[in-house]
């Protein structure tokens, strides 16, 4: 009898042992491919959390919405079948958190520079902390540059805009900053633009250079302008419970770890889009155009009225505010 007691005690320190060796896993899912920055941000994050842990915990990254697209990807965080995604700010509006649409105002950002006077500062930190709210953990921001526009035919004066379908990503402000234009926004998951474009279900979209390079939308787009518009960047989240269940010092090493990677991403942010931009122009598909400083103009004072629109959204303080550090 007490040899089946010892066994049994070493069964269970055994297993006990096994348990302990199982690693963490982070499922972390997002829609673009290993080529983008974030694609790329996400495989340094990996490497960095499975070095600073010693391997307690294993990243395994599911990019080119191989695992979730756009709107499932929330309610996947939420229920916790992944643990991190890094969805563009301009997708939170179906948790709720409409304040970070305030970062898809048209022309606000004066370059990069602004753009990160704003999510280092103040402004960028309280809006993630609006998604506590929600059992959101925001860890990081990643950077991916500002927006080109396309179509079949070329876009230079707002009036060029008339009646095309756009597709949009989701923010209400892009809704309404391609409504000014006299277009037809619509929402649509970003795996599904590239055959929508092709054939014919929307009729133009935005994205940056990156992004149009990695899924090929130059290749069934006759046209795209570099109008720096509106700037895309992405919240790095995490589920609460779930980050703040995690033994301390894996916390603590996990953090040090998205400190790192968010270097790393934002680092080649600019020069991954001007890479691909180079290789959109050297592909021959489609035809670049660029901003006359009138035609510029034309297109800030069409949209100019966005901004006290987009006040009855994201609220008058978080525009002002906004205002203030992005110039
Ligand atoms: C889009 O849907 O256009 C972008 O948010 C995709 C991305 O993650 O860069």
């Amino acid at each position: 009898q007490r040899r089946t007691a010892l066994s049994a005690m070493g069964l269970a320190l055994a297993s006990h042992h096994a348990f302990a060796q199982q690693p963490i896993v982070i499922k972390f899912s997002h829609v673009v491919t290993d080529d983008t920055p974030k694609g790329k941000g996400a495989l340094k994050f990996k490497e960095l959390a499975e070095k600073y842990t010693g391997g307690r915990v294993k990243v395994e990254v599911y990019p080119n919405s191989t695992l979730y697209k756009d709107k499932e990807e929330l309610d996947a965080l939420n229920s916790g079948s992944v643990q991190m995604l890094a969805p563009s700010t301009a997708k939170f509006r179906p948790i709720g958190v409409p304040e970070f649409e305030a970062m898809d105002l048209p022309f606000i950002f004066n370059g990069e520079e602004g753009y990160y006077k704003t999510v280092d500062g103040p402004i960028g930190g309280g809006l993630l902390k609006r998604l506590e709210a929600k059992g959101i953990t925001g860890l990081a921001y990643w950077d991916n540059g500002f927006h080109m526009v396309s179509a079949n035919r070329p876009l230079l004066l707002p009036a060029d805009f008339q009646g095309l379908k756009i597709r949009i990503s989701g923010s209400k402000i892009a809704d309404l900053y391609f409504r000014k234009m006299g277009a037809l926004p619509q929402i649509m998951a970003f795996s599904e633009v590239y055959h929508a474009l092709q054939t014919g279900v929307v009729d133009g979209c935005e994205n940056t250079p990156s992004n149009y390079w990695t899924q090929k939308f130059h290749e069934v787009q006759k046209h795209i302008t570099v109008s720096n518009h509106a700037h895309l960047q992405y919240a790095v989240v995490t589920n609460s419970k779930f980050w703040n269940g995690l033994p301390g010092d894996v916390r603590g090493q996990l953090t040090k770890a998205m400190a790192e990677a968010t270097r790393y991403t934002n680092s080649i942010a600019k020069q991954e889009n001007v890479d691909a931009l180079e290789k959109i122009k050297a592909s021959g598909k489609t035809t670049l155009h660029y901003l006359t400083p009138q035609q510029r103009n034309a297109w800030v004072v069409a949209l100019k009225p966005v901004y006290h629109e987009a006040e009855a959204r994201v609220g008058k303080q978080v525009v002002d505010d906004l205002l203030k550090s992005a110039g």
